[in-house]
């Protein structure tokens, strides 16, 4: 079934992307299609976590106040336990975007606000990511298909169509707003992804 409204979607692909604008209709097909989305932030930190020898704590982390560039040279200042030491850090093995997409999640969403930070909280007790909140928000009245526009990829025009009157009802808050639009600027939602 929802192969058949895919294949679909891909021909309008292939119809060119500004042409696709166009025929949304068809993309409303498959409404639910819910396509293995790349990692959001919150998973990736657990991920790094497993394999910082030196990082803080969950805790200690939630508190810090840091810009994209300042979490991404953190954690490339911590040591790795296999690499220990090296130009990555805690971050070997990561790709460029899982690097962004950790680094924005971190900037956007923290630090927490004092009351919900308290000893030994695990990373998942840490605001929901832009790939949670999509399979949490975006799913329910259309398919993730519709992102599937370069135009959209930069995070501005997403924060727009996310204000629009067809999403301003969904009552995201802005950080949740920031969050979605930081993971799918940097993750755009290519076709072969929602196959
Ligand atoms: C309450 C129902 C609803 C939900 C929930 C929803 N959308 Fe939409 N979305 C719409 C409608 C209606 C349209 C317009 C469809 C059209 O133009 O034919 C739309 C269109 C879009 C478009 C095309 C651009 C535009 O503005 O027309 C994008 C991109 C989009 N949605 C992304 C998202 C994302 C990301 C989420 C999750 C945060 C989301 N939508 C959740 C109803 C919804």
């Amino acid at each position: 079934m929802a192969r058949r409204s895919l294949h679909g979607l891909a021909s309008v692909i292939a119809i060119g992307l500004t042409v696709a604008f166009a025929q949304y209709g068809g993309l409303f097909d498959n409404p639910g299609g819910n396509p293995a989305l790349p990692h959001g932030g919150n998973d990736l930190l657990a991920a790094v976590l497993d394999v910082c020898e030196t990082c803080g704590d969950v805790d200690e982390l939630a508190t810090a106040e840091r810009t994209r560039d300042e979490w991404e040279a953190y954690f490339r200042d911590q040591e790795h336990s296999d690499e220990g030491e090296s130009e990555a850090g805690a971050l070997v093995g990561l790709s460029d975007e899982e690097i962004d997409t950790l680094a924005a999640y971190l900037a956007i969403n923290l630090p927490m606000p004092e009351d919900d930070v308290h000893d030994d909280m695990e990373v998942a007790a840490l605001p929901a990511d832009g790939r949670e909140l999509m399979q949490r928000y975006c799913v329910s009245c259309h398919s993730l298909a519709v992102s599937v526009l370069p135009e959209w990829q930069i995070e501005q025009l997403w924060l727009e169509v996310l204000q629009d009157p067809h999403h301003r009802g969904i009552g995201l808050s802005e950080q949740r707003l920031e969050e979605i639009a930081a993971y799918l600027s940097i993750n755009p939602i290519e076709p072969d992804d929602v196959r």
